[in-house]
């Protein structure tokens, strides 16, 4: 909807309604049709001003509209009636103008921002392109380059940058509709040629043709497989090659593509299963909005190695006074300095002060006898964790919170320490802490539903999309990635090279695949988990451990001291570089390790390694939920797209076997069981057959399923 009234005598004031974020409903763009028509048409009115309420002036498309039958007027035809209105029309931004939010700013003959307002065209990140003129407007208005990153990328900008970009005309510290309505009053009688940008050129450099070869071949780099960065660039190609009209009826037939392809699905489903997971809920029934968060204000943090420092540096930008403790002199001094320069980075970065005196040091525990939350990050040793929650339930303030960093420990050993395991939850940040945006936020079986909801409150107020998991060993992100790996190490022993699976990983869209990714991590962590787990006989070949088949290739690369980037061997070779190049030891070292085993090479195609290692993965995924330890689809998912690097326009894990199709999915892994039917993991579990037998609903149905599952249990 939108609201119309005559303001200041002769200026019309059309507020759009739709909270939250006033998205363009049909609803609202009809408001703006008849308010546009109504205010034209007084011949009281002489400018006209467009506004948001509460503060946000808009976020653009309505997102849920997408995949329904559109009604209501379409947004092209409604921005080029403003342009061409024939008073000036004013867009009073606050809060946000993105996507078709920006985009109806840009048909307004003027722009005044409050200074905190954000902008941005950020449709490239839901698998589409901004089709409202957006791409052919904005480099009219800021000239290619920019034009090229804002769109390509979709981020969104500062309302000072948005201002030395040429987006807007004017910012204010105080309300933007009283200075937007003094503005339009000032300039109700001037011309507006000059101010409808479609009309103006769009200034191309001399040498645009390299501008937008250079372009394409950075988002196709950068894409990894993704459409629509690519169409953003077409697009702006057609901006700066064709005249305004024929522009735009490319912008429309890309768009057309984008609309309907199976990304855009993907993409928006990722949108709405962010913001499903920040409404949790545990098997016992508890909910989010049954319990309140306490509010935290002093935290500490213990460890200062690679995860504390991140840690601590994300708690002081949120605002936190965190006491960071760290035994270990030399470590504690390195710390302070990588701390203090990565807080110096960042405020840099976001243009404010950095909060250094926020985080006091110590290499005594006792200093977090004070803090309100404490987040344990030592070494990943059982003992170790046990002793220290030992020690924090004596030296803690009885209700403070104890969390650990732990990546696979069991949270409830943990809590058995603590006087008080209620206030005990597991903080599974991902490296590098202060960058990563994943969360799990791990409840044991005696953490009390207050614990979850602070825990899950504390990391919003970080910046972390936090998803509430259940405790499992490796919990969901961890668990999941065991199959995987594992289907590595055994294609590895049937014939493949790391590069040929690394290969159909990349190709497939991930960041890194398995190999190097486990180089980078280091060798030598899976060792020591594997080595808890009692899974690690040095010297020996032996391929079945605990009753299933087991490989110890990675085992033997250890043996070798090859323990990835950090000793420059490991499944590749790094020459003092990060770059991972084959290595023919490793080569010879497969063809001596099947030998001595009677195993052939034989050869193995791309396809076999996706479907073995993302469908044991998947499988894991669906036995996850089967056990309650995520809650829906989305969790997992948010949890593969987050943290572990899983092409974001695949939607995630879950999504990926809707979109194959679970029959399919049921049925390769019944084939790959039957040539392995030493691998349990390949076994459809049982949910999966049950949503096949109930007919392969939709991902947003599956819960209904799950729920069923359990009640049966
Ligand atoms: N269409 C439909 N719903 C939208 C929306 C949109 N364009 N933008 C936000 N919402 C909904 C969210 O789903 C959420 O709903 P919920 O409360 O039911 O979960 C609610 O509005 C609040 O959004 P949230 O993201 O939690 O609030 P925020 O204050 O953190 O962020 C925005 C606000 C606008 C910055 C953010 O929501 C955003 O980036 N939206 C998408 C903008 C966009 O891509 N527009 C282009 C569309 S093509
Ligand atoms: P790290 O070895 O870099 O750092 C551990 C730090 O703890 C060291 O600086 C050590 O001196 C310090 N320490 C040991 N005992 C201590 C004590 N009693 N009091 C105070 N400090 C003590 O380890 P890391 O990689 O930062 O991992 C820490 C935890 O985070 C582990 O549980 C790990 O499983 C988990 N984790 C690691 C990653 C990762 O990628 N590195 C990711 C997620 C979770």
């Amino acid at each position: 909807m939108a609201h119309y009234s005559r303001v200041s005598g002769t200026v019309g004031l059309i507020t759009l309604q739709n909270p939250p974020v006033n998205a363009l409903s049909a609803a609202v763009r009809q408001g703006i049709v008849d308010n546009v028509k109504r205010a034209l048409s007084d011949p009281e009115v002489k400018s006209v001003v467009i506004c948001g309420q509460n503060g946000v002036f808009c976020g653009g498309a309505d997102i849920k509209e997408f995949g329904t039958a559109m009604t209501g007027p379409p947004l092209v035809p409604m921005i080029h009636a403003i342009e061409a209105a024939n008073k000036p029309v004013v867009a009073a931004i606050e809060g946000v103008a993105l996507g078709g939010g920006l985009e109806l700013a840009l048909g307004c003959h003027y722009r005044i921002a409050h200074s905190k307002a954000k902008l941005g065209l950020p449709e490239v990140t839901l698998g589409l392109l901004p089709a409202a003129g957006g791409t052919q407007r904005l480099p009219r208005l800021t000239g290619l380059p920019a034009a090229l990153d804002l769109i390509t990328t979709g981020r969104h900008i500062t309302a000072a940058d948005a201002l030395k970009l040429s987006i807007v005309d004017q910012l204010t510290d105080h309300s933007a509709v009283d200075a937007a309505v003094k503005f339009a009053k000032s300039v109700a009688d001037q011309p507006l040629d000059t101010r409808r940008v479609s009309k103006q050129p769009c200034l191309c450099p001399p040498d645009v043709g390299a501008l937008f070869e250079a372009a394409m071949q950075k988002v196709r780099r950068s894409a990894r497989g993704a459409i629509a960065p690519v169409a953003c660039v077409q697009a702006l190609q057609a901006a700066a090659t064709l005249p305004y009209a024929l522009g735009m009826q490319r912008e429309k037939e890309l768009m057309a593509t984008l609309f309907t392809s199976g990304q855009a699905r993907a993409l928006q489903y990722s949108f709405f299963a962010q913001r499903v997971v920040a409404r949790w809920s545990m098997p016992s029934g508890t909910r989010w909005d049954s319990n309140k968060p306490r509010t935290i204000r002093k935290t500490g943090v213990i460890g200062l190695g690679t995860m504390g420092r991140g840690i601590a540096v994300s708690l002081a930008q949120a605002g936190l006074s965190v006491v960071a403790v760290e035994t270990h002199e030399k470590t504690l001094k390195e710390a302070k300095q990588a701390i203090s320069g990565m807080l110096e980075r960042g405020a840099k970065r976001r243009g404010v002060a950095p909060v250094l005196d926020l985080i006091t040091y110590s290499q005594n525990l006792q200093a977090v006898a004070n803090v309100d939350l404490v987040i344990e990050a030592v070494f990943e040793d059982v003992a170790l964790k046990e002793q220290i929650f030992q020690q924090l339930s004596s030296i803690c303030k009885p209700e403070a919170f104890l969390c650990s960093n732990t990546s696979s420990l069991d949270i409830d050993l943990l809590a058995s320490r603590s006087r008080h395991p209620e206030l005990v939850v597991g903080m599974h940040f991902f490296a590098p802490a202060h960058v990563m945006k994943l969360l799990e936020v791990v409840y044991g079986s005696r953490s009390s539903p207050e614990a979850v909801a602070t825990i899950m409150n504390v990391g919003k107020q970080m910046g972390k999309v936090s998803v509430a998991v259940g405790n499992c060993r490796g919990f969901v992100g961890n668990r999941m990635l065991k199959p995987y790996l594992e289907q590595g190490l055994f294609l590895l022993e049937e014939g493949a090279t790391p590069e040929l699976v690394d290969g159909a990983l990349e190709e497939f869209g991930f960041a890194m695949g398995l190999f190097r990714m486990s180089d980078l991590s280091g060798i030598d962590v899976g060792w020591k988990v594997r080595k808890g787990e009692g899974l690690v006989q040095p010297g020996t070949t032996v391929r079945v451990r605990q009753g299933r088949r087991y490989s110890p290739l990675a085992d033997l690369l250890y043996e070798q001291g090859r323990f990835g980037q950090k000793t420059g061997r490991g499944w590749y070779r790094y020459d003092n570089s990060r770059e991972a190049r084959p290595d023919p030891w490793l080569h010879s070292f497969l063809e001596g390790y099947r030998a001595q085993n009677g195993m052939a090479a034989r050869r193995i195609d791309p396809q076999e390694v996706l479907e073995r290692c993302l469908y044991t993965l998947i499988n894991e995924g669906f036995r996850i939920l089967e056990e309650g330890i995520a809650a829906g689809p989305e969790d997992v998912d948010v949890i593969y797209v987050l943290g572990y690097g899983w092409p974001k326009h695949r939607g995630g894990p879950m999504f990926y076997a809707s979109m194959v199709g679970l029959t399919k999915v049921v049925e390769r892994l019944e084939y790959y069981q039957g040539v392995h039917p030493d691998v349990p993991q390949l076994q459809p579990c049982r949910l999966l057959r049950r949503l096949v037998a109930a007919g392969s609903p939709p991902v947003h149905k599956w819960r209904d399923v799950i729920k069923k599952t359990h009640s049966h249990l």
